[in-house]
């Protein structure tokens, strides 16, 4: 069969409106000669880069046509590679439309510079990713908006008390960062659904978009960073964002064209790679993590665990009720103070100590010294984050359980939990 098969032949090799090869000089061809999909009887199954940043018109009417229609002029409007990942994304979150950024914190911003006006209000849970938290913060002081912090995995009852006749926003992350609280999503959408003009908005990253859906639950606003679970390699910093109606799909995407933080098309294509794979990796997150986190809990040099597959958990029932399995995030309070939660940190000989989380390598955090620490929140939002001295921010990959047991084992032999307070 393979014998059979001629060259591949470009364009102008075959002929591009008259002009042929032979017309044309090196210099040219190295330029203009392209192989192109068009015509073959097959299409790639997995869809090309699409790296152009501008696109061929055959007349003037085709730019209105595509701004009307659909289709790409510019990549920072819109890229073939880009909105083949956006599909992607919305065919699991089931919403109205997806989109890709830059960064996770590139799209919880521009929701915000969004749907947000000066004078507005905000309800949002703390703990929550200490990035969106000085976003806020900024943003209040920038431009008059108003926030009320409610604790994370308080009652919607708590949420509903905040909100005032200029609230425009309430704001849930689930499982929360880093102390893994749990928000229910369906009284947070039924709460969101029964206030006039208030748009309600879940940071869903701890869990992926395959374990857990907050717009099936009524929730108007669905966002990740992609850099974690949905990329899942470690090896990219992207988010997306995903809406109930294309009302609020059209606000936000005018809001990312205009910011210019859209996904590159070199991006956008490793992120659609790690979506393939991301139910068999959610599943054995879940399932080691799992493991770990009943080993740990059963610990004597570990005060606590916070993981939602636990029924220590104080969200385990409502995690049960919205999460397919309960992901690979564990939160483990050390014994020993900052000293016995940086001996476990810098003890692991396969868990690697390194920030972000969600990949494929198990690696850990130690938020006091590190994402949490003083050097970014001040005394009082390290309170507010429930930030212990031993806390470790445990991001559980794919290798053998019993090896990262083990790996926990040996680490924490080496606490002295007779320093710091237990
Ligand atoms: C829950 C959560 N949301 C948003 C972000 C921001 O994502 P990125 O680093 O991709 O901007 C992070 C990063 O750690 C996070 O943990």
């Amino acid at each position: 069969m393979a014998n059979k098969r001629p060259p591949a032949r470009s364009d102008l090799d075959k002929g591009l409106n008259g002009l042929h090869l032979n017309d044309v000089a090196l210099d040219t061809r190295a330029l203009r000669a392209r192989f192109t999909y068009e015509g073959t009887a097959t299409e790639p199954l997995v869809p090309p880069i699409y790296h152009s940043s501008t696109y061929k018109l055959k007349s003037v009417d085709d730019f209105l046509k595509v701004m009307q229609e659909g289709g790409s002029v510019y990549s920072r409007l819109a890229n073939t590679t880009t909105e083949s990942t956006e599909c992607a994304i919305n065919a699991l979150e089931g919403g109205a439309g997806s989109l890709v950024f830059a960064s996770g914190m590139a799209a919880v911003s521009t929701v915000f510079l969004a749907l947000l006006d000066m004078g507005d209000h905000v309800v949002m849970n703390v703990p929550v990713y200490s990035g969106s938290q000085t976003l806020l913060k900024e943003l209040v002081r920038k431009f008059g908006l108003e926030v009320t912090w409610v604790p994370a995995g308080c009652s919607i009852e708590e949420f509903r008390r905040s909100v005032k006749a200029n609230t425009k926003m309430i704001y849930g992350e689930s499982p929360c960062n880093p102390d893994m609280s749990v928000l229910d999503f369906e009284e947070f959408g039924k709460l969101g659904s029964s206030l006039d003009g208030v748009i309600s908005v879940v940071d869903a990253t701890f869990g992926s978009c395959y374990l857990q859906q907050p717009i099936k639950h009524g929730i108007d606003i669905s966002l990740h960073s992609c850099t974690k679970y949905m990329g899942g390699h470690s090896d990219l910093i992207a988010g997306c964002v995903t809406t109930k109606t294309v009302d609020l799909w059209k606000r936000i995407k005018k809001w990312q064209t205009s910011l210019g933080c859209m996904l590159s098309p070199h991006d956008s294509s490793l992120l659609l790679r790690g979506l393939k794979t991301l139910p068999i990796r959610m599943k054995k997150h879940s399932e080691n993590a799992m493991a770990v986190a009943k080993y740990l809990e059963g610990h004597p040099k570990v005060n606590r665990v916070m993981y939602p597959g636990l029924p220590s958990h104080p969200g385990h029932e409502v995690a049960r009720k919205q999460m397919a399995a309960f992901g690979g995030m564990i939160m483990a309070d050390v014994k020993g103070g900052v000293e016995g939660g940086r001996t476990v940190a810098e003890s692991l000989r396969i868990v690697t100590l390194a920030v972000s989380l969600g990949g494929v390598e198990s690696i850990l955090e130690h938020p006091i010294t590190m994402s949490h620490g003083p050097y970014l929140l001040t005394p009082a939002e390290i309170e507010e984050n429930r930030v212990t001295p031993g806390q470790l921010r445990i991001s559980i990959g794919i290798e053998d359980p019993e090896d990262l047991i083990a790996d926990f084992k040996q680490a924490l032999d080496k606490v002295d939990v007779s320093k710091g307070e237990n």
